[in-house]
């Protein structure tokens, strides 16, 4: 399969979504989830990222937040973000969905974006759910605290056990049913609800395209496989389009 098969493809569809993981954001240095060096355990570990462990011990977890901002606050987006941040010019209906909270899309320049697990640039007051951009690193007080109530502020990001936010998946199932191509790019695909987004999409009719360095769960089952980094292959098919 071919770059250039996939760029006719989306050249004749309309509504076009892409999905992305942290394999977007692996060629701008930010560790993925899964597979050595993955972040869990490089980090923080995988029992923090829990609203208990934050009742528990706030100062802890965002000592773990802290540090992986520090270390996000290095990084840029790659060639792969910037072809995703201009397909949005180029299609009126092109979406696109991250499960990355590292905010390098916004950075590339991207606008539609739905970021389904938060943004760790965001901090939410957890009385109030008002909700904060802040960039700066390192924290100058752990754990913020909101300016308005002085209730404790935590990473708008979702944790193990917490649902999606309600009223971005209501967005994204009406994009799924009426989706023509969908893009599934640098995710291990193994992780709900994005596991079974190749599945509505493929009952409704769409294409769906994998592109991944590796063979996933969803590899078997995808229209369209491109092995290899998102990185180099967005922007061949960009080049083909
Ligand atoms: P994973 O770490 O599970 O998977 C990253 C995927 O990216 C793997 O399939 C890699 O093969 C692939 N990959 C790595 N480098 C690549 C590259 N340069 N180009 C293309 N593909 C590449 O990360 P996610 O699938 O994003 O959830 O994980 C999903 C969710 O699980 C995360 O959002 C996180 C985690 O628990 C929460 O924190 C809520």
């Amino acid at each position: 399969m071919s770059t250039q098969q996939v760029a006719d493809l989306l050249r004749q569809a309309k509504r076009i979504l892409a999905v992305t993981g942290a394999g977007i954001s692996s060629e701008s240095g930010v560790p993925t989830f899964r597979g050595a060096g993955g972040l869990w355990g490089r980090f923080c570990a995988e029992d923090l990222a829990t609203p208990e462990a934050f009742a528990r011990d706030p100062e802890l977890v965002w000592r773990c937040y802290d540090e992986r901002r520090q270390d996000l606050a290095l990084k840029s987006p790659n060639p792969g973000h910037t072809v995703l941040a201009g397909w949005e010019k180029r299609w009126p209906d092109f979406q696109l969905i991250t499960q990355t909270v590292d905010g390098l899309h916004q950075l590339a320049g991207s606008k539609r974006v739905i970021p389904v697990h938060g943004n760790i640039w965001e901090m939410r007051c957890v009385d109030e759910g008002s909700i904060v951009i802040d960039r700066s690193v390192p924290l100058s007080t752990i754990p913020p605290r909101c300016s308005r109530c002085h209730a404790l502020l935590r990473p708008n990001v979702v944790w193990f056990g917490e649902p999606l936010p309600a009223a971005a998946m209501a967005t994204i199932n009406k994009l799924l049913s009426r989706c023509q191509a969908l893009l599934v790019i640098g995710t291990s695909a193994m992780v709900y609800p994005v596991a079974e987004f190749p599945l509505i999409v493929k009952k409704n009719g769409g294409r769906v395209i994998e592109i991944n360095t590796e063979a996933t769960p969803l590899t078997g089952l995808a229209d369209y496989v491109l092995q290899g980094r998102a990185g180099e292959i967005l922007p061949e098919i960009d080049h083909a389009l």
